[in-house]
């Protein structure tokens, strides 16, 4: 009878150690840098930046649609070019953003990958 509850304990321990052990080893896969692109972490705050000071919800100074949201977003580029005119260079007709100066490389090939795998939300 006395060793049933050490026997209980030593249960528990051993079972909040294995959880422990397989949630720490999805978290090694969540933050794996091999980088997947999500809205979250890495396009929405590009947008924040360079965009929405027009394509605010509703969207302001003639631009036609919001670019505040992850549905928003993944439907312009679905819906429009909008990938060709981020690529276009400054001063270029429909060059986006109007009157800005280009986004780096870099930036705009992290849109194009995250519409590559998929338009992820988030991690
Ligand atoms: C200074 C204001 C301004 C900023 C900043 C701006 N835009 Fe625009 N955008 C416009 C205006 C005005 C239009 C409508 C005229 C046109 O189509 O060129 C437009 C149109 C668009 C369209 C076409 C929408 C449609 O209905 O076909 C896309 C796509 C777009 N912008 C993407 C972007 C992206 C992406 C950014 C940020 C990298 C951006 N814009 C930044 C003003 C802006």
């Amino acid at each position: 009878m006395k060793t049933t509850p050490f026997l209980l304990l030593l249960s528990i321990l051993f079972l909040s150690f294995s959880c422990s052990n397989s949630s720490e080893g999805d978290l090694i896969e969540q933050v794996d840098p091999v980088e997947i692109i999500s809205y979250d972490t890495h396009i929405k705050s590009i947008f924040d930046t360079n965009c929405v000071a027009c394509h605010s919800n509703p969207a302001i100074n003639g631009a036609g649609v919001p670019l505040t949201t992850f549905s928003q977003v993944k439907s312009a580029i679905e819906a429009t070019d909008l990938i060709d005119r981020i690529n276009r260079q400054s001063g270029e007709g429909g060059f986006m953003p109007l009157g800005g100066s280009r986004m780096p490389q870099a930036t705009i090939n992290l849109i194009i990958q995250w519409q590559t795998e998929g338009f992820i939300e988030s991690l």
